[in-house]
């Protein structure tokens, strides 16, 4: 039998060979982020050097970008292509209407916007993101805030019931800056039951640059499993 570390590898990888599958000739695409989707960089970079497809791609983060460039996937913009064919991106946790925790890679606020630009959204991730609420196993959700506001705005999620954390890099001292300048507020909220609530309260605080609360954006989970790879959402 496999080691878990193994199979958990094997599991992602199978996940989004499957989502590769969606990306069509002359697709413009948006690129995730996370060790998930890096699978898919690889897998349509694959696909571009066997000349089955021609894309170009908006990475959500300098991650994603700098995968791209690697697996020679052609870069473009927003500004040129501000709507996009499809996106797949990795997720932090799941739940049961296919809702959505992001961000414990940072790069939240670029890939919800690129999810919202998207016609179709694919998400890839192995079973153990899978929960029946958000929330479960101490899941925070990731902040993302304007540092100038990072005080006040830990003091009103902290009214809000909220366990807020300023997340601090390891690789250097004090906090993680994004991809966008920003810090980035972890906080336990416990079990959520009302996602769309939440983050319509979080959105309005001012300072907060976005949620990883991403509510009904998913078209289509990948979940990646021992043997299997399990299908959510659309049923053709
Ligand atoms: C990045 O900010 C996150 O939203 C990622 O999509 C998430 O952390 C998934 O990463 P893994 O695929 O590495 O678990």
């Amino acid at each position: 039998m496999k080691p878990k570390k193994e199979w958990i590898e094997e599991a992602k990888r199978n996940a989004a060979l499957a989502a590769v599958k969606h990306v069509k000739d002359n697709f413009v695409i948006g690129l995730g982020s996370g060790s998930t989707a890096a699978y898919a960089i690889e897998e349509i970079g694959n696909r571009i050097k066997r000349g089955e497809i021609h894309v170009s791609a908006v990475p959500t983060s300098y991650q994603a970008f700098t995968l791209a460039v690697k697996h020679g996937i052609p870069i473009t913009t927003l500004e040129e292509h501000p709507i996009l064919d499809l996106t797949i991106d990795g997720a932090d946790q799941i739940d049961d209407e296919l809702n959505l925790i992001k961000g414990m890679g940072g790069a939240l606020t670029r890939e919800k916007i690129v999810a919202s630009a998207s016609k179709k959204l694919v998400i890839v991730a192995d079973e153990r993101k899978k929960v029946k609420f958000l929330g479960e196993n101490n899941q925070p959700v990731p902040i993302e805030v304007i540092p100038f506001a990072t005080p006040i705005v830990m003091h009103k999620i902290k009214e809000m019931g909220g366990k807020p954390l300023l997340r601090e890099s390891n690789k250097k001292v004090g906090p993680v800056i994004t991809d966008n300048g920003n810090v980035i507020i972890d906080v336990d909220f416990g079990l959520i039951h009302e996602t769309a609530e939440l983050n319509r309260k979080l959105k309005v605080l001012p300072g907060v640059v976005e949620t990883g609360l991403f509510v009904k954006m998913a078209d289509l989970i990948y979940l990646g499993e021992r043997f299997d790879v399990k299908k959510l959402g659309e049923t053709n």
